[in-house]
C-alpha cells in the first residue's frame, strides 16, 4: 500500500495554519489546542468561538474539501470557554470519495500543532429503543465495520513518527474524558446517554434488516464518521472524547410509514446546537 503522506507533507500543512492564526495574534506554540470536529448540522457551533480565525480547508496544504452538505469546511482556531481550540468546520468522510489516509490528514495535522485532546462530534442514528431523536450520546466504545472490511486509516507502512505499529483501542475514548462529560452533563441536566458507536461506510442509511443486526451486535448508534479519526488520533498518542447526537431513530420495520432522510439529521442537529454547545463548553471548562 502506497501512502501519500509523509511527515513533511502532515508539517507544511501545520505550518501553514501556524503561520495564519499567528498573523492574527494567535500563538499555537505557547498554547495546547484542544481539538474539535463538528458533526452533520453543528457547524453553527462554530460561531461560539472567539477571537476565531476560519481557514478554507482548501487553502491548507494537502486537506481534502467537503463536499457534504450541512459541512462547512473550514479550520476554526480560536477560544471556547477559555480554551483555544482548533476546530474543523464540517468534516471529510470516506463516502465522499476520498481514502481513510485522506480523511484522517486534518488529525495528524492537529498532532503537529500540539493538540493532545480531541473531541469528536457527529450526527447518528439511534439503535437503542431508549434513544430518541435529540438525545445525546456519549461514545464509550465503537465497532469499525468498515476496519472489519479492510479500510483502515493505519494501514500501510507504520508512520513510527506518530505512534506504534499495533496501537491498543482498549483505552480509545478513556474514562477521566468520559467522566468529565457526564459530570457537565449533569451540571447543566442534560440527558447524555452512553453507548456503541457503529460505524459504515454509508453513504445510504441502513436498511430494516442491518438496522436490526447492528442492534444484536451490540451498537447503540450507528453513523458514517468518527471511527477513522478517532483511531489516528490514539495511534498519535491523543485522548478522545466522542459525543453523538442521536439525529433520528433508525427504522427496523421493512413496512415503516416513515424513512431515515438528511433533511431530518440536519433539522435535529440544527435544533440541538445551543444544547450541545452548552455541553462542550462545560465540558472544555473541565479538561
Ligand atoms: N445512519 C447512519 N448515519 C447516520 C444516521 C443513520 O441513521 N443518522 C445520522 N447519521
Amino acid at each position: 500500500m502506497t501512502l501519500h503522506f509523509g511527515l513533511e507533507e502532515y508539517d507544511r500543512a501545520a505550518d501553514f495554519v501556524r503561520a495564519r492564526t499567528e498573523q492574527q495574534g494567535i500563538s499555537l506554540s505557547e498554547r495546547r489546542p484542544i481539538g474539535l470536529i463538528l458533526g452533520s448540522g453543528l457547524n453553527p457551533l462554530a460561531e461560539a468561538i472567539e477571537e476565531a480565525v476560519a481557514i478554507p480547508f482548501e487553502e491548507i496544504p494537502h486537506f481534502s474539501t467537503s463536499t457534504a452538505p450541512g459541512h462547512e469546511g473550514r479550520l476554526i482556531v480560536g477560544q471556547l470557554a477559555g480554551k483555544t481550540v482548533a476546530a474543523m468546520q464540517g468534516r471529510i468522510h470516506l463516502y465522499e470519495g476520498y481514502s481513510a489516509e485522506e480523511i484522517t490528514f486534518p488529525i495528524r495535522v492537529m498532532q503537529r500543532l500540539g493538540v493532545e485532546t480531541l473531541i469528536l462530534t457527529n450526527a447518528a442514528g439511534g439503535l437503542n429503543s431508549s434513544f430518541r431523536a435529540g438525545d445525546f450520546m456519549l461514545i464509550e466504545d465503537h465497532l469499525n465495520f468498515v476496519g472489519m472490511a479492510g479500510h483502515n486509516p493505519l494501514m500501510g507502512p507504520n508512520m513510527d513518527a506518530f505512534g506504534t505499529r499495533f496501537p491498543s483501542m482498549t483505552h480509545a475514548y478513556p474514562r477521566f474524558l468520559r467522566k468529565a462529560a457526564l459530570e457537565s452533563a449533569r451540571e447543566l441536566e442534560v440527558t447524555l446517554r452512553q453507548g456503541v458507536y457503529a460505524f459504515l461506510a454509508g453513504p445510504n442509511f441502513e436498511t430494516p434488516a442491518e438496522v436490526r443486526y447492528l442492534r444484536q451486535v451490540g451498537a447503540d448508534a450507528v453513523g458514517m464518521s468518527t471511527v477513522p479519526e478517532a483511531l489516528v488520533a490514539v495511534h498519535a498518542g491523543m485522548k478522545v472524547l466522542g459525543i453523538s447526537t442521536i439525529t433520528n431513530v433508525a427504522i427496523d420495520q421493512l413496512d415503516a410509514e416513515s424513512e431515515t432522510s438528511h433533511e431530518e439529521v440536519l433539522e435535529t442537529g440544527r435544533i440541538v446546537v445551543p444544547q450541545l454547545t452548552a455541553l462542550l463548553m462545560a465540558i472544555l471548562e473541565r479538561i
